[in-house]
């Protein structure tokens, strides 16, 4: 894939293939592999901006980055503009170098309350959003859906008007809220809100290989493109997509492991790697039954010792 580099505000991505905001996934220890393997630029996944103004502290191990990461970013969900505001410009996201926004998630509870892809219906309310976290002085940029569904695309008009209200990037997840994560991607409404805007645009949806995200590009003619689960079932698609080498699948899980031991709990550490190596042996030999056994793991140990048999066993 041709890559290059992206401008957004003042400051400049190595490249533009990025990796996409995934709740429960994209803490510091997953995004260092994506980043290790090329990501241009990542995104912790989304928080609660009024949870976050009230504890902070509870975000602590979620916020966690490291030398790895040039640029700093965030995502928030939301529907105050000015506990946004307060949240952005708060002292805990200090060293936060871009703010984005969420006005896609197309979950119930979050739907519910007004937030996330619900504003897709309130583009004044999202605007507001928009030129209240500017204030902060940070880059703000958002991601959201093309649309509620079929009968109610917004695409061009919300990318118009979110430009309009200071925003210096947009994400476009091609699908409606109603596809949630499945269904065909629409390129045209991502190229027509492109054209529309001089901010960059990033394509998001469907990314699993080269060649789908060379297409995204090339169809909709974005500046970039995120990648979600096909980053979740392999970071080193990143490799893929930005011409570098590929490396060790064994080493990447080990260190990933040791990294998740050293800043989360032992419990949590069990619980989330027994999910990823179940994701990353995808289609390896006796993944089936070795996923049964990953998931009966009791604790690190367990699973650093079934990851040390699955790829011996790949190699006789
Ligand atoms: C498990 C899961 C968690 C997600 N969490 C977030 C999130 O925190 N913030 C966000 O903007 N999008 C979130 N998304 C949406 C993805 O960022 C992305 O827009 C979507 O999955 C489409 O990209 P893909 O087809 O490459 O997976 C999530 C998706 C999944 C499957």
């Amino acid at each position: 894939m041709r890559t290059r580099p992206i401008k957004i505000g003042h400051i400049e991505t190595e490249n533009n293939v990025f990796l996409a905001p995934l709740a429960g996934y994209t803490n510091y220890p997953f995004r260092k592999q994506c980043l290790k393997y090329g990501a241009g630029l990542t995104f912790p996944e989304m928080m609660n901006a009024r949870g976050f103004l009230y504890n902070p502290v509870g975000t602590k191990a979620l916020l966690f980055t490291g030398e790895e990461e040039k640029i700093k970013a965030v995502q928030l969900f939301g529907k105050d503009p000015e506990l946004m505001r307060r949240v952005a410009e708060s002292e805990t996201l200090s060293y936060v170098d871009l703010i984005d926004i969420n006005m896609g998630c197309p979950m119930p509870k979050i739907v519910k309350n007004g937030e996330g892809s619900a504003l897709l219906a309130k583009p004044e309310l999202a605007e507001q959003i928009v030129s209240a976290c500017k204030k902060s002085g940070k880059l703000v940029s958002v991601k959201f859906r093309i649309g509620l569904d079929r009968e109610h695309l917004v695409t061009e008009e919300f990318a118009k008007r979110m430009e309009g209200a200071g925003a210096d990037m947009l994400t476009i997840h091609g699908r409606t809220r109603d596809q949630v994560y499945a269904g065909d991607v629409d390129f045209d409404e991502i190229a027509k809100a492109k054209r529309a805007v001089k901010i960059p645009v990033i394509a998001n949806g469907g990314v699993t290989d080269e060649a789908g995200a060379q297409k995204l590009l090339d169809e909709t003619g974005a500046d970039g493109v995120m990648v979600a689960r096909g980053a979740l079932w392999d970071p080193q698609i990143f490799a893929d997509l930005t011409g570098r080498k590929r490396g060790s699948k064994k080493a990447m899980i080990l260190e990933q492991l040791d990294d998740t031991a050293k800043l989360f709990s032992p419990h949590f550490t069990t619980v989330f790697m027994r999910k990823m190596v179940t994701f990353y042996i995808r289609g390896m030999r006796d993944c089936v039954r070795y996923k049964e056994r990953l998931f009966a793991a009791a604790n690190r140990e367990e699973i650093e010792n079934l990851v040390e048999e699955i790829f011996s066993a790949q190699e006789i």
